[in-house]
């Protein structure tokens, strides 16, 4: 008994830890999406290095870059955590555990709560709440279904029973190489401002109402309504035209082509014209976007731009497009992480040389610091977060949490973009949907909104058109507002916002909590010097009087008491 037990002690510790070195892979079936978009399979790529009995590496999705942090190996089990440093400034980390097979590795997610670095808890709403692209969504299933939350793939998933990943090694590859060749990049050379979005953007874009439904009518629709409601006249000029629009996609698990013989991009039946379309929409006073990305697929698996750069701004110019979103999505197929700034700045150069004034809006999640090379790559504006959905969660975390350090790359000509407007679609209460326009406001973000013009209700046109709160986000100093102080635990907190203007400073006091509370500002705390001062209230649209150091007022919960004070 005693020979046996330290037989296999012996052997245990004979045995080497496995060797994880290498690229692997795991192919996750897609599906259709919201608005019927085709199912795509999503590519999982995992880089790990292994050093001993510790590993690091990344884990590349098409929408997401994941460091491998504390990579452990026992045997021919492992275990580590990912963390979505690349995606939000509060990074989110989550567990997960392996076993190793040859070149099988079967991966499962630890259940329960994922705990944010530094013990701060934090709740991964992955999947749970969020409307994003199929491959998104699919993901963030497929995630959920392996931490034992909703979903499953008839593979064991389920509540309770996490469904594990099985990757295949590829290659032994250490580094992530992309799939697809690309002529090497020059060193980065920043390119001076295009002049344009001297002020946040503002107007309509298609993907949080319609997805994978906008059609020529709708835009159409949209565009008259957007006219007659009145809020061309209050600035929301751009009507954007996002994913969907493009002919190239599988059709019947088979790739319909998106080109003709020359390479030109070509719409599909849901936009049979599009020139015309953009004369219909210019001749109502407002302006034409649309919407591709720097790889070979767009976030919902249409045709996208790789190879076809400079091509494909000239068939946009001439069509009269006035406005691009460049969606990274299947970016990853192509370039190397570092390689973002230089892919951007390509289409840049390619909008430029069209001679068209054409907005140029990045979108690949925030990644990468993209502050600090935004501009330099041509970018009027660029995504600081995964997709918004119409919910006071998601509104929230977003605008509250995960904006914070970016206001220094924000000002005029280049913006931070925490997602387009979900006022009017549904999922927020009135008072929510003021505090959403509230806070993108003081942040100044785009204003791009994402409902039904066409069905608008009254209180969601006051909500959109309140000029006052407009003009904070469009005052022409261009400064991005931060927060000021708060308390509270965190989801529930009460923040004091301010927002220096050309002219005085614009106070948002916040009320995340459950119930209304009694908030506060002394205005030298917000950079008020003048006696006595001018208080407005932007939402009453009143002027407030007694209110010569400081003002108190009850804020609702999840509402907004906003101010412009000079
Ligand atoms: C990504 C973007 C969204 C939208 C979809 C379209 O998810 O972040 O804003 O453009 O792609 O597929």
């Amino acid at each position: 008994m005693f020979r046996l037990a330290s037989c296999v002690l012996v052997f245990c510790a004979l045995v080497p830890a496995a060797d994880l070195t290498g690229t692997w892979q795991y192919d996750q079936p897609g599906r259709g999406g919201r608005g019927g978009q085709p199912g795509v399979p999503i590519v999982n790529t995992f880089v790990f290095k292994s050093d001993g009995t510790k590993f690091t590496g990344s884990w590349i999705t098409p929408q997401q870059v994941l460091d491998i942090v504390n990579g452990s190996i026992k045997g021919a089990d492992i275990a580590f955590q990912t963390s979505d440093d690349h995606s939000t400034t509060t990074p989110r980390v989550a567990n997960y555990t392996g076993a190793l097979d040859g070149d099988q590795l079967t991966l499962t997610a630890v259940m329960g709560e994922p705990v944010g670095r530094g013990g701060t808890p934090t709740t991964i709403t992955a999947g749970a709440t969020r409307v994003a692209s199929p491959e998104q969504a699919a993901l963030d299933e497929a995630i959920a279904a392996a931490r034992g939350g909703r979903g499953g793939n008839g593979g064991g998933g389920g509540r309770g029973a996490p469904a594990p990943m099985v990757l295949k090694r590829v290659s032994s590859e250490t580094a992530f190489k992309a799939a697809n060749p690309h002529t090497p990049f020059a060193p980065f050379k920043p390119i001076p401002p295009n002049g344009l979005a001297k002020t946040p953007p503002m107007g309509w874009n298609s993907w949080n109402k319609f997805a994978g439904r906008v059609d020529d009518q709708a835009v159409r629709g949209m565009a008259d309504a957007i006219a007659a409601s009145g809020m061309r006249d209050a600035g929301y000029v751009y009507v954007n035209i996002d994913d969907t629009w493009e002919k190239g996609r599988v059709v019947e698990g088979a790739w319909a082509p998106g080109r003709d013989k020359d390479g030109n991009i070509l719409t599909n039946e849901k936009f049979p014209d599009m020139k015309a379309l953009a004369d219909y929409v210019h001749a109502k006073g407002l302006k034409l976007g649309i919407y591709s990305g720097p790889g070979p697929r767009t976030c919902a698996g249409y045709e996208a731009s790789y190879n076809h750069e400079e091509q494909d701004a000239k068939t946009w110019a001439a069509w009269g497009i006035d406005y691009l979103k460049y969606d990274w999505c299947s970016g990853n197929q192509v370039y190397q992480g570092a390689e973002h700034a230089s892919a951007y700045r390509k289409m840049a150069l390619a909008l430029r040389g069209t001679g068209r004034d054409i907005i140029f809006s990045l979108c690949q999640y925030g990644w990468l610091d993209v502050g600090e090379w935004g501009a330099a790559s041509g970018g009027n504006l660029w995504r600081t977060t995964g997709d918004i959905s119409d919910n006071w969660n998601s509104m929230s975390r977003i605008g509250f949490d995960q904006q914070a350090g970016r206001e220094k790359y924000a000002g005029p000509g280049h913006w931070n973009d925490p997602d387009m407007l979900e006022i009017g679609n549904g999922g927020m209460t009135k008072t929510e949907y003021q505090t959403h326009m509230s806070l993108w406001s003081m942040l100044a973000a785009p204003l791009l909104a994402g409902h039904d013009v066409r069905t608008m209700p009254d209180y969601i046109a006051e909500i959109l058109l309140n000029k006052e709160v407009i003009a904070i986000d469009q005052d022409s100093a261009g400064i991005q507002g931060t927060r000021v102080g708060r308390i509270g635990p965190e989801g529930y907190t009460l923040e004091v916002w301010k927002k220096p203007l050309a002219k005085g400073v614009a106070v948002g006091l916040f009320n995340r909590s459950l119930d209304t509370a009694r908030m506060s500002v002394k205005w030298s705390d917000v950079g008020i010097t003048a006696a006595n001062p001018k208080v407005r209230d932007l939402w009453a649209h009143r002027d407030i009087t007694n209110a010569a150091t400081d003002y108190s007022v009850n804020v609702p919960s999840h509402g907004v008491v906003m101010l412009r004070v000079e």
